[in-house]
């Protein structure tokens, strides 16, 4: 064998590891896991407010089953799904004027879970005091209902970041896309913008200059981390950055930005919370970013950001033309790092690994992960886009060190001052400038 002209590596299929174990400190999500405990202590989206009404919502996080809904006096409860009286669900349960009642004997909950009524139990006085239903506290916010799952005594402020309240505007919750597999593989695609030059490009949604392979920083920041991205596009360079609010938001900029137009900083686009459902599935709850003088939600917005993101096409469509989705749920139900071969385009998910390998661990020895805030106020992030002229670049703006440098000299600047802390923020391009 001769590794040097790589005869050992052709038709090596017989040697080639086809199993490999996924990493379960990262993976798992349940209770009682390091990466459940890590993951609970975090606000989590657990559903849109449009879904809840008196109809109670059976949903499952972070392995665990729930029933979501608001009662009659407009408190919103999320509950443990099965009633802690013999097991019953209450997705079959009636909503009263106060909590929920089980259509099996009737016993009524509180949004707190306490029990509020034992129809014709005789020991009910002395019942009360040691039967309750689990339950969770909430934040409804941008049209999302929120729960903290973890340890009461640990429980942070909900997490106000800068882009959630950005002069001129708003925010609107959008569409929940479904993934079947684990949530590190969908998030992990957030630090990865290189694969916008193939996946997205062979897709074309995306403005057309995504298709060009960027040169990329990747830096830690306040509240998680982030990338930058320069690209040559014409006489100009632009620097598309992302970050993710740790352990698992992030929010992208316009898809249909090309860089071709000077711009100082623009607005989030979509924010995108994955959550985990338990170990194999996952939910992504996006919410948009909209300018005041939008009206509502455009249709053909919603179906951009779910384009790629489901398997509801053809299955040759899809093989045809592959979206993220194709991309991330092929990997595995639970991919398996160890089988993987990684390059320098995939330092951002190996840093992101890192930082929740970190995370877990300061969990576990007691302390607040990276990202957790308990201070109250504004958290400042970093996604943004970026254009000058080529000038600006240092050097020749054709060459990828000093692309990569002037990413680098972006990175430095936004951490010293945010971009979204500019007065003014221009509207980002709307639809694609191209047509087709
Ligand atoms: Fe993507």
């Amino acid at each position: 064998m001769n590794n040097r002209d790589g005869n050992s590596l052709r038709y090596a299929g017989y040697l080639t590891e086809i199993a490999g174990e996924p990493e379960p400190v990262l993976t798992q999500t349940g209770r009682g896991t390091p990466g459940g405990e890590y993951l609970r202590r975090f606000w989590q989206p657990v559903a849109y407010e449009r879904e809840i009404s008196s109809t109670p919502l059976r949903v499952r996080i972070l392995g665990e089953d729930l029933v979501v809904f608001r009662d009659q006096s407009g408190a919103v409860g999320v509950l443990h799904l099965h009633c802690s009286h013999r097991g019953t669900s209450l997705e079959f349960g009636r909503v009263e004027e106060h909590g929920i009642r089980c259509c099996y004997h009737g016993r009524v909950f509180d949004v707190d879970g306490k029990v509020l009524e034992m129809p014709g139990e005789r020991a009910a006085d002395k019942l009360r005091g040691v039967n309750r239903q689990g339950a969770y506290p909430t934040h409804a916010f941008a049209g999302l209902v929120f729960a903290y799952m973890g340890p009461s005594s640990m429980q942070p402020p909900f997490p106000m970041y800068d882009k959630f309240d950005l002069p001129g505007y708003r925010m609107e919750p959008g569409i929940r896309l479904p993934f079947a597999c684990n949530w590190v593989q969908v998030k992990e695609n957030a630090m990865d913008p290189a694969h916008t030059a193939i996946l997205h490009a062979w897709e074309g949604m995306f403005a057309s200059e995504f298709g060009k392979f960027p040169e990329i920083t990747w830096n830690e920041t306040p509240a998680g981390m982030a990338y930058f991205a320069s690209r040559r596009v014409g006489d100009k360079v632009w620097v598309r950055s992302t970050d993710i609010l740790a352990p698992n938001i992030h929010s992208i900029t316009s898809i249909f930005e090309d860089g071709r137009d000077l711009r100082d900083c623009s607005p989030p686009w979509i924010t995108i919370w994955t959550v985990p459902e338990d170990d194999e599935s996952c939910v992504n709850f996006l919410v948009e970013h909209l300018h005041q003088e939008d009206a509502t939600p455009l249709l053909a917005r919603q179906r951009a950001m779910g384009i790629g993101q489901t398997p509801d096409r053809l299955y040759a469509e899809r093989q045809k033309v592959p979206g993220d989705y194709d991309a991330m749920v092929s990997q595995g139900t639970i991919a398996c790092h160890s089988l993987e071969h990684l390059g320098t385009l995939d330092t951002g998910v190996v840093m992101f690994r890192r930082m929740l390998r970190k995370g877990i661990e300061d969990v576990r020895a007691g302390r607040d992960p990276h990202g957790l805030s308990r201070k109250l106020g504004v958290i400042p992030t970093y996604g943004s886009d970026k254009v000058v002229p080529a000038t600006e670049v240092s050097g020749n703006a054709d060459d990828p060190e000093a692309l990569l440098e002037f990413a680098r000299s972006v990175s430095q600047e936004y951490l010293k001052r945010p971009p979204l802390a500019a007065a003014v923020i221009p509207r980002p391009p709307a639809m694609p400038k191209r047509t087709g």
